[in-house]
């Protein structure tokens, strides 16, 4: 593959395709000091990177095969139906995904953009450097039209990266992966897919939808995503040499209706002191006290096309399934609010 990213390493594995960034140091993607801060704080929370080692990532692939996780297969299906028109909506482009994981669902895009349009690039964004290579097998089970970019880091790191490709650009967003971001969070996404973007290209965005709690919980509750939170505590230990004791936690997810999302917390179930070595910090848990592990935002679709216009990504299509649990929007990016409606 003939394109270089300044500033980054490229560890070539086979010829059809490229890892770029395996080589950046892991503490510049994880960084402690905001882990320190956050387990600080008041409610103490993790951020939900600490989801994707290599296990976490493993045990997320089984969550989506949950029953009772309908996400998955439910933006599996409206893509299925509706990648052929997404393709056809954008014409020829550029894929940059972030959070790829192993791009299992983006392959059924992969594949109307070949059938449509030839040869395609995709640039797969995502902190887990193992999962990168399982999405190159997955692409290249389905077709061998497409160049592969695997780019390790975070999306802010690998949005900068891809701001150097020419051409139009469509970003893709799958998973209902900006539903785990805070208001912060999303708000530097969005400025960073921004600047990587320009006038008249594309945002692909899928977004579980708010709804009855009792579907919600169920979702959150089964044996795969118990096993999935505990191991955040394993990742934090393996990382800076902490002690958490996992079976002195309890994993807790619930609907925080009033703040449209579900909360995965762990609960202390006795007091006790985590030490985290490498960090040099110490702190003391109640019995009781919970620490935040992810937030899975559930929004009302207009109220999430709203949520994007001050970033100009205007809305030009949505699809839902016929149960209307889940919903994959088209954006396309304007030069100003207005320019696009002209
Ligand atoms: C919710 S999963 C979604 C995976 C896939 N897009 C899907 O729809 O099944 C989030 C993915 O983003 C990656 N990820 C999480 N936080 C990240 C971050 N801050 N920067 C880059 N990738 C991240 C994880 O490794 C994981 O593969």
């Amino acid at each position: 593959m003939a394109r270089h990213f300044p500033g980054t390493t490229a560890v070539a594995t086979r010829n059809k395709y490229e890892i770029l960034g395996a080589d950046v140091p892991e503490e510049t993607l994880f960084k402690g000091d905001l882990l320190v801060a956050s387990l600080s704080e008041s409610p103490r929370s993790v951020n939900s990177i600490y989801y994707y080692d290599d296990v976490g990532s493993s045990l997320f692939e089984r969550l989506c095969h949950e029953e009772t996780y309908y996400l998955f297969r439910t933006e599996k299906d409206i893509l299925a139906q509706h990648a052929t028109s997404i393709a056809d909506i954008t014409g020829p482009i550029s894929i940059v995904e972030l959070g790829s994981g192993n791009a299992e669902k983006t392959c059924l895009l992969f594949d109307a953009y070949v059938k449509q349009h030839g040869r395609t690039f995709y640039a797969a964004i995502d902190i887990n450097r193992s999962i990168l290579e399982s999405a190159a097998e997955n692409i290249f089970s389905v077709t061998t039209d497409l160049d592969f970019l695997g780019i390790v880091g975070t999306y802010q790191t690998g949005l900068a990266q891809v701001a150097n490709l020419t051409g139009p650009k469509l970003l893709v967003c799958l998973g209902s992966t900006m539903g785990n971001m805070h208001d912060d969070e999303l708000h530097d996404l969005l400025l960073s897919a921004q600047s990587a973007l320009a006038s008249g290209d594309y945002l692909l965005v899928g977004m579980d939808l708010d709804k009855d709690t009792k579907t919600l919980e169920a979702a959150y509750n089964n044996q795969t995503a118990i096993l999935t939170n505990l191991c955040v505590l394993r990742h934090l230990n393996w990382r800076f040499d902490g002690d958490f004791r996992l079976f002195q936690f309890r994993h807790v997810a619930f609907h925080n209706k009033p703040l449209y999302r579900m909360e995965s917390h762990l609960e202390a179930t006795q007091e006790q002191t985590i030490n985290l070595k490498n960090l040099d910090f110490s702190f003391r848990l109640d019995q009781g006290e919970m620490i935040r592990t992810e937030i899975m935002r559930k929004v009302e679709l207009h109220a999430f096309h709203k949520l994007l216009e001050p970033y100009k990504f205007r809305p030009v299509q949505h699809w839902t399934d016929s149960s209307q649990k889940y919903a994959v929007s088209l954006f396309q990016l304007g030069a100003d609010s207005t320019e696009l409606d002209s």
